[in-house]
């Protein structure tokens, strides 16, 4: 029997073998035999010695053929058996499930929602503006004279056109009165931008929450027992909270308010500055001159305004030490709230 017929014989015998085999063990067994490296087509390569120096070359190739062949017949049959396993595995009943992640609300999302149902709670409708702004409402319907360093290209981003990103939520404020008549309760949610250094304590975008009570004999002390009210609200009943002389074009007095930094305890911390206080809204009787550039008469009609920043809040409440991570997406602090 010649060599070639040799070839032909392990070929009829692969074949009858593959047929039969009916588990992966087996075909194990069979790729051995085969392909091992003592396997039939190795002993077959072994002894190309013995064949006639012209015919060597046919011979080589013949053998390179069957091998691929038998290659690639085994790894089908094995990729079947690992497929038909894996189905087999969805069927048993005792394995445990799939887990699947279950969404939730962004962090900064329930503390605006647990806000603003504080100031329902209090009598404050909810009002809503655009982001993108007109520098009449931004400033100067607010108040701002027309060379306010507020205005600067440093604070402010721009659109093209004409339309600059608001940077607070006061333009709400004359938006809602020009729209609608004394008394006025609302408070209006949103996003504002400045184009400010970052840090953990600042980003170019935030939230505020912006608060106007307008009728007739309005007190800065309903002003002051209003946000005393919400911060206990928000953070329980012995939060120090202190208010502040200030300054804001489109309120006449003006004050802010800073509250106790309960992240350090006080202590300081890079979130206060170390200072030990955080101030986190802006307020104060609304200034007569908003009253005029929206129609009202400022001799019949008074009112206060409020300005707080959702994430300084959100931050002391949660006790998150970087502003940052609440614009970061990141799953697994995310995942927390
Ligand atoms: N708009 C002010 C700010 O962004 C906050 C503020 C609102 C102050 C309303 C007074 C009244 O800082």
């Amino acid at each position: 029997m010649s060599i070639f017929d040799e070839i032909g014989k392990i070929v009829d015998n692969f074949n009858s073998e593959f047929d039969k085999v009916n588990s992966q063990e087996k075909i194990v067994e069979l790729k051995n035999k085969y392909l091992g490296r003592k396997g039939l087509i190795a002993n077959l390569f072994s002894q190309i010695g013995k064949v006639e120096a012209q015919d060597r070359k046919e011979f080589g190739k013949s053998l390179n053929l069957l091998k691929n062949e038998l290659i690639s017949k085994i790894d089908k049959k094995n990729k079947q058996f690992s497929i038909s396993e894996e189905k087999s595995n969805k069927n048993d009943y005792s394995l445990p499930g799939y887990s699947f992640n279950k969404g939730s609300q962004h962090p900064l999302t329930q503390a605006i929602d647990e806000m603003l149902d504080i100031f329902n709670h209090l009598g404050f409708d909810i009002a809503y503006g655009p982001e993108v702004e007109t520098d009449w409402f931004n400033f100067g319907s607010l108040n701002f004279p027309e060379n306010h360093p507020a205005r600067d290209m440093q604070d402010t981003f721009y659109t093209e056109g004409n339309g600059i990103l608001r940077t607070h939520t006061s333009p709400v404020q004359t938006r809602f009165m020009t729209k609608n008549k004394p008394p006025i309760r609302i408070v209006a949610p949103g996003r504002v931008y400045r184009n400010e250094a970052i840090s953990a304590r600042s980003y170019c975008l935030f939230n505020q929450i912006e608060g106007l009570y307008v009728d007739e004999n309005v007190t800065f002390s309903e002003l002051r027992g209003t946000l005393d009210m919400f911060c206990k609200m928000y953070f329980g009943s012995d939060v120090k909270i202190k208010f502040r002389t200030s300054y804001f074009p489109f309120t006449e007095p003006s004050a802010e308010v800073d509250v106790s930094c309960f992240l350090c305890g006080g202590k300081g911390c890079r979130v206060c500055k170390n200072t030990g206080w955080l101030e986190i809204l802006g307020c104060g009787m609304v200034d007569p001159n908003v009253f005029k550039s929206v129609g009202y008469d400022p001799e019949k009609v008074n009112g206060f305004a409020f300005g707080l920043g959702v994430e300084r809040m959100a931050m002391l409440k949660l006790g998150i030490n970087d502003i940052r991570i609440l614009y970061e997406n990141d799953i697994e602090f995310l995942k927390q709230f």
